[in-house]
């Protein structure tokens, strides 16, 4: 798969998003949404209520977007504007939405284009509220929320934070790219081929500790799995990431599980694969760990020359699992990939095994590409070519959405 049909399939490419902006301090960032959904291919249509316009003029908007705003339905270039940008939305994400617009929604009434459109559409609607921490905390507004979650809204946000009164609390418009995640989440659950699946991912690298400062580890980034989950996430499943210790942001939408050690890792994944349709095992688990560990930071003795640390075996995930779901295993190998990949496959009784020469430039750990090969079990081979991390995932989602067929 090239990477410009993964191009084709990212979640906001060729969409059509109405971006509903209502009257609060934080509109400046739905401009920097806007911008961005642009960028990944999206058509954007902004409707504005009139107290948004007083803090961003709509002529932003329309630079940005390339489309005529739409504030005023009187005014409106086109005859019934409300039905026809709810009729064109694939979604509306109303953002900032304030109290005031949630109460609007809650309760059906429709004094703006904003409102208008979210009573007209069919599409999923994304809320990202922003207010003062109080009034998101009010009953009636808990309560508004609650009405809209009944009736299938999804909300992003608010973000805890320092707030244009000055407070400290929740009440913070949700960061633009944490919007789009959202955004791409919902796309994924309406029309996505893992909608109404659960896939569970491992990634990173464990630490298996040797005293209380040192551990055994090895050099996953996570960013495999990381990608994997992302994707399955735009493809509409529910995601339960379980990860060892990497430095990377949780891609919004995704329930992130941090782990340690091959020990917590097992209990987790045991846990959650209860319920999974899939498991993709991208992480790099210690096969060994220290077997004493020591309480204390060991210090070196004058004159010592050697340190001496005996390793005991880990159990192995994969095989401790039961069987359930498609499982999906990965080999990192420094040499002899397909013979080493084949006997991993059989042993660790997988649906099929995804095999990367960790040697390989741009390749294996730490890498934003990976080149692999897929081993069925039926004894099918894809070899795929050097790709991003996230197309090799859309390629291991494929090959585990047939299997689910
Ligand atoms: O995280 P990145 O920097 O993006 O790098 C990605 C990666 C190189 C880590 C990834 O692509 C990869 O190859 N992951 C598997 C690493 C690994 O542990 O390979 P293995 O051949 O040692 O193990 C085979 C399979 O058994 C793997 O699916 C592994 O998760 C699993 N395993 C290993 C040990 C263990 N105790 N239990 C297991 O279940």
């Amino acid at each position: 798969m090239s990477d410009v049909s993964v191009r084709e399939r990212l979640p906001l490419e060729g969409r059509h998003i109405a971006l509903g902006v209502t009257g609060s301090i934080s509109a400046y960032k739905a401009a920097d949404l806007a911008s961005k959904l642009r960028q990944a291919g999206a058509t954007v249509e902004v409707v504005m209520t009139p107290a948004a316009a007083q803090f961003v003029t709509p002529l932003t908007f329309q630079s940005l977007t390339g489309r005529p705003v739409v504030l005023d339905m009187f005014a409106a270039e086109e005859a019934e504007a409300h039905v026809e940008v709810a009729r064109r939305a694939d979604a509306l994400v109303i953002a900032p939405a304030s109290a005031d617009c949630m109460a609007n929604l809650a309760s059906g009434r429709t004094p703006d284009m904003v409102t208008l459109t979210a009573l007209a559409t069919v599409a999923p609607v994304l809320v990202a509220p922003a207010m003062d921490s109080q009034m998101w905390a009010h009953p009636a507004t808990q309560a508004n929320v609650e009405t809209l979650r009944a009736r299938g809204v999804t909300f992003v946000g608010p973000a805890e934070g320092r707030l244009a009164s000055g407070r400290t609390g929740a009440g913070r418009l949700a960061e633009p790219a944490a919007i789009v995640g959202a955004l791409r989440a919902l796309l994924g659950r309406s029309r996505g081929d893992l909608s109404g699946r659960h896939v569970v991912v491992s990634a990173g690298p464990t630490q298996e500790p040797i005293d209380p400062v040192r551990y055994v580890g090895n050099r996953s980034s996570g960013k495999m799995g990381f990608a994997i989950a992302e994707a399955a996430r735009d493809r509409g499943a529910r995601v339960t990431l379980v990860t060892g210790p990497v430095a990377l942001e949780t891609p919004p939408g995704i329930d992130r599980r941090d782990v340690s050690t091959v020990a917590q890792m097992l209990a987790v994944l045991q846990e959650v694969t209860a319920t999974g349709d899939a498991l993709v095992m991208s992480a790099a688990p210690a096969d060994f760990r220290p077997e004493n560990p020591a309480t204390q930071k060991m210090k070196k003795t004058p004159g010592q020359e050697s340190m001496r640390i005996d390793l005991a075996k880990n159990p192995d995930i994969l095989a401790s699992l039961p069987a359930g779901g498609v499982r999906v295993g990965f080999a990192a190998e420094t040499e002899n990939l397909a013979e080493n990949a084949v006997a991993k496959l059989a042993s660790k009784r997988l649906a099929f095994i995804v095999a990367n020469d960790v040697t390989a430039a741009g390749s294996g750990f730490g890498t934003e590409t990976n080149q692999v090969t897929i081993f069925h079990d039926d004894g099918r081979v894809d070899a795929l070519p050097l790709m991003s991390k996230y197309a090799v995932a859309h390629a291991i989602l494929d090959a585990i959405a047939a299997r689910l067929d």
